[in-house]
């Protein structure tokens, strides 16, 4: 399903909606074929452990996904996965472990992997999905996600996608290489992630950036960056909710990179971003004015809540 939005540039924004599945993101996709592809090799069984990394969405596919194939499932995750994530894990009968210690580069991913790697040594049994590592990540958008944009939209002029793990960006990327070389594929990433090589800083909202490049992601094929600063996520978010459309955060995010992007868009260029979830699993967040406070300050959260008929 793709919504047309024609207030943000000057052509109409085709985004891509990946929320209308029953894990509610684009993260089923990878959960699908990264369990099936174990399955191929033979490397699971009734009651096999699974164990993930993953800042919430991921998370919710792959407990759906474990509990609907009679296998065990751990999250490790951190303060950054939305509350309402971390019970959706737990009432597909997953387990949920939040680390709370920042890494070297103020994220929490080092913390989380570290964590992974010392339960593998514990219990030998525990199978590691790795999305970060994991070529089925990758395929599983190749297969999917761009197939279904070009199908859609046989011509598309610029392609927005925000790039966590970059499973979703490598994926369109690799599809566009070989079957829509002119279209423009643009990656969207937080400030503060170190993805693409910026300096690191501390970030608030899940799905996009990570501290370190992830082993999927290969830098030379990826032409274009933008880098957003959350804040204009922030404000990205509560516009379209004020005008009826509760995105998730990274939507945010890839709309402001859109935006950004929006003077050398021709008028008649055809432009698909990607919507990776919704706003509902980010109420206690994105779309709550005293995290807003905490995280941003009370000026931001002023400029937000009592005058935003200036900027929204
Ligand atoms: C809300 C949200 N947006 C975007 C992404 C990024 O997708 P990818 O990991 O394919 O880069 C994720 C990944 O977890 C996500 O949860």
């Amino acid at each position: 399903m793709f919504l047309r939005l024609t207030d943000l540039i000057d052509p109409p924004v085709h985004l891509k909606i990946e929320s209308y599945n029953p894990a509610g993101s684009i993260k089923l996709k990878p959960a699908v074929r990264m369990i099936t592809a174990l399955e191929d090799e033979r490397r699971l069984a009734p009651g096999s452990e699974l164990i993930e990394s993953s800042s919430g969405n991921l998370g919710v596919a792959l407990a759906m996904v474990s509990a609907q194939r009679g296998y065990r499932f751990t999250c490790v995750t951190d303060p950054m996965s939305s509350p309402a994530n971390r019970k959706l894990i737990e009432a597909y009968g997953g387990r949920v472990i939040v680390v709370t210690e920042r890494d070297e580069n103020d994220g929490f991913l080092q913390t989380r992997l570290r964590l992974i790697r010392d339960m593998l040594v514990a219990n030998p049994k525990l199978i590691w999905l790795n999305q970060y590592a994991n070529p089925n990540n990758v395929r599983a958008h190749a297969e999917t996600t761009a197939p279904e944009i070009f199908t859609s939209f046989p011509r598309v002029d610029w392609l927005f996608v925000g790039a966590g793990t970059t499973g979703t960006l490598m994926g369109c990327l690799r599809y566009v290489r070989a079957h829509a070389p002119a279209t423009r594929v643009v990656a969207v990433d937080t400030e503060g992630s170190t993805t693409f090589g910026g300096p690191a800083k501390r970030r608030h909202i899940p799905g996009l950036g990570t501290s370190r490049t992830p082993e999927i992601t290969i830098l030379d094929e990826i032409p274009e960056v933008v880098v957003v600063p959350e804040t204009e996520t922030v404000w990205m978010c509560h516009r379209y909710a004020r005008r009826g459309l509760l995105f998730g955060g990274s939507t945010g995010t890839v709309l402001a990179g859109v935006d950004r992007y929006g003077a050398e868009i021709a008028a008649d260029a055809v432009v698909v971003a990607v919507s990776a979830d919704l706003g509902e699993r980010y109420l206690d967040t994105v779309y709550d004015p005293d995290w807003i406070a905490d995280h941003f300050g009370q000026s931001f959260h002023d400029q937000l809540y009592r005058h935003p008929e200036d900027h929204l």
